[in-house]
């Protein structure tokens, strides 16, 4: 039996697990986080005091990596080797970690592997930098979702106060424009729109019109 695949990719703090979130609930699809998995690896490394940028060291955590993704009421809960690191992976280090480990191939093939397995047997909305272009180039519908930086680092930064971490507004500026470049210029799948893909720029919208609009263009393809 085919799945319906809706791939939504784009920069960090666009909104796009925001709502992708509330499209799964709203489609009864399953939402797959594959930022979340780069954060474990991310996580994985620090914990062994691997720098991030070195690939052999990061390529040597990779053979008895264990992620598995499972979800519950509140959505999706994530497992490193057998512990639920759901909330640790949001730190502003793992963030950093997450995009450098992201530039090493080997760690990207072994994530996109797990990425088409979930694909394969669920209707899902899967969201990332290269979902359209590299893990699912067949995607029944590819959206790519973005924003100024100014008003991604601002979102992002509100959503971290409100989980009471401490940061300042300049900070998560930073910590996107890193991730932005850093994501878009790798060679290996990078951060770029895929050619078939509809881009929805959010800058200065309410998440109520975003939603609306990834909606609306979802209805109507999906007819
Ligand atoms: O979506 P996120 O902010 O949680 O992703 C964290 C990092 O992981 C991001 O800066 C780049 C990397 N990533 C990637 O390279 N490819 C994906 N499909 C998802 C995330």
């Amino acid at each position: 039996m085919s799945t319906i695949k809706i791939a939504i990719d784009g920069p960090a703090g666009a909104g796009k697990s925001t709502i992708a979130k509330i499209v799964a609930k709203q489609l009864g699809f399953i939402y797959i986080d594959t930022g979340a998995m780069y954060r474990a690896v991310a996580l994985k490394a620090i914990k062994n005091n691997i720098d991030t940028k070195d690939t052999d060291k990061v390529c040597s955590i990779l053979h008895d990596l264990d992620i598995d993704i499972k979800y519950d009421n509140n959505g999706q809960v994530v497992f490193l080797d057998g512990q639920d690191v759901t909330q640790e992976i949001r730190t502003p280090e793992v963030s950093i970690g997450a995009s450098n480990v992201a530039a090493i191939p080997e760690v990207r093939i072994k994530l996109v592997e797990l990425q088409r397995k979930l694909a394969a047997s669920n209707n899902v909305i899967m969201d990332g930098r290269d979902i359209g272009t590299y893990v699912l180039p067949d995607a029944d519908i590819k959206i790519f979702l973005t924003a100024s930086v100014e008003d991604r680092a601002k979102r992002r930064y509100e959503e971290m106060i409100a989980k009471n971490s401490f940061c300042s507004l300049e900070e998560v500026k930073k910590d996107i424009e890193y991730r932005d470049k850093n994501d878009s210029s790798r060679a290996f799948a990078p951060l770029k729109i895929a050619e078939d893909a509809v881009v929805i720029d959010t800058t200065g919208n309410e998440l109520e019109e975003s939603l609306n609009i990834v909606l609306q263009l979802i209805k109507e393809r999906l007819q």
